[in-house]
């Protein structure tokens, strides 16, 4: 173990990656860098089809799917908010934001980690199509596509995630940086892209930015089955971990003074009033986040400084919200190695390799599928 994790070490202080072939991470979520690349259009973007049945295929109603999960988590006690709605066009914006803010080490410090991995991780998988789970804007991909392209000359690569405007511009950003790169973007949840992984094959997933950690154990649990069962034997997942335990500096990244996280979190009332009709005065709610060492996780909560009526049209219901209550909105875990790689493990994802920076904050694991039934039979053999 020791072993692996000294392969490869990158400073987590030289933060600003540069490398003529890189993208500087503070152009990507300015608008002015689609400028002028058109060649893509909205067509391109697969949108997986609801299998009959299934939860899309019986809620047709615009902004019921929404309105259904904010009235449930407000019912919760506590309330609480799934983040997934975190992340819509405004969402997805406010958060690359938050990624370039000198407080969250966590982009900059993965960003340095897979420049210097990146040729290692190519090596060592072959040519494979690069499927990314939670895309994004795609910045640190490319760090990845260009070790391909050199090692392979071309790339596949599927971006998946829910937000259509975030995915049309990473989609022509790298289809113009890598003219022979193969870029199909898939406009969906991850449950939407896990049937179609399976026929990408020889693949890697790449699950980048910590996001596992916003994932309680129940839903780790099954989303690691699901990863698991979607990829063929000897396929490969690159998995980006914060693995930070430095109480200020965790409580500093989810409060960066310039204010994004608040807007972060402010943003998911204001997507209320915007798709449920409601109307939240979003200056009454407070961002809070604290790092609690005893759970390893990050909290975050709207806090309500003035008491707020939160409709919600689609399903003609209400929720009052008293002045002090609190909605968690969003959990961060912070991993251990010691039992991140045991608990892989048990999904038959063996850890091939770890990279991390000088400073232990941040670790990236390059995962192999490895031929496996979970709960096996023993046999017994006769004895005669
Ligand atoms: N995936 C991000 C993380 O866990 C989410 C996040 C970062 C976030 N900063 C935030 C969510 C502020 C809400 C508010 O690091």
């Amino acid at each position: 173990m020791t072993e692996k994790l000294a392969s490869l070490e990158t400073d987590s202080h030289l933060i600003e990656v540069r490398r003529a072939s890189v993208v500087p991470l503070a152009s990507v979520a300015h608008p002015a860098a689609a400028r002028g690349l058109s060649r893509i259009s909205a067509a391109h973007l697969t949108r997986p089809q609801p299998e009959p049945g299934s939860a899309g295929a019986v809620c047709p109603a615009p902004g019921l799917e929404f309105g259904l999960a904010v009235a449930r988590g407000l019912s919760d006690i506590p309330r609480r908010l799934d983040s997934r709605y975190l992340y819509d066009a405004h969402g997805s914006q406010i958060f690359e934001n938050i990624c370039r803010q000198p407080e969250y080490y966590l982009t900059r410090t993965e960003a340095a980690i897979l420049t210097a991995a990146a040729g290692d991780i190519a090596g060592r998988t072959g040519e494979v199509t690069l499927i990314e789970l939670g895309s994004g804007s795609s910045i640190k991909t490319q760090i990845l596509l260009d070790a391909y392209a050199a090692a392979y000359g071309s790339a596949g690569y599927r971006p998946v995630d829910v937000s259509a405007s975030i995915l049309k511009q990473a989609e022509k950003e790298i289809s113009a940086r890598f003219p022979t790169a193969k870029v199909e973007a898939i406009n969906g949840t991850y449950d939407e892209a896990f049937p179609l992984i399976a026929s990408l094959s020889p693949a890697m997933l790449l699950f980048l930015g910590s996001t596992a950690g916003n994932l309680d154990s129940i839903e780790a649990a099954h989303f690691w089955g699901k990863v698991s069962r979607s990829l063929q034997t000897g396929d490969y997942c690159l998995l980006g971990i914060d693995i930070n335990e430095d109480p200020k500096s965790l409580h500093d990244a989810y409060n960066d003074v310039a204010g994004h996280s608040a807007a972060f979190t402010r943003n998911l009332f204001a997507r209320m009033n915007r798709e449920l009709g409601s109307s939240i005065d979003t200056g009454s709610i407070d961002h809070l986040a604290r790092y609690v060492p005893r759970w390893r996780r990050v909290e975050i909560f709207a806090g309500f400084n003035r008491s707020q009526q939160i409709d919600i049209a689609p399903l003609d219901s209400s929720f009052r919200i008293g002045s002090g209550e609190i909605i968690l909105t969003e959990v961060s875990r912070k991993f251990r190695l010691s039992q991140m790689v045991p608990y892989l493990c048990t999904f038959g994802l063996n850890a091939e390799r770890i990279y991390t920076d000088r400073g232990r904050r941040f670790a990236v694991l390059l995962l192999k599928k490895i031929s496996f039934e979970p709960h096996q039979k023993t046999r017994i053999s006769k004895r005669s």
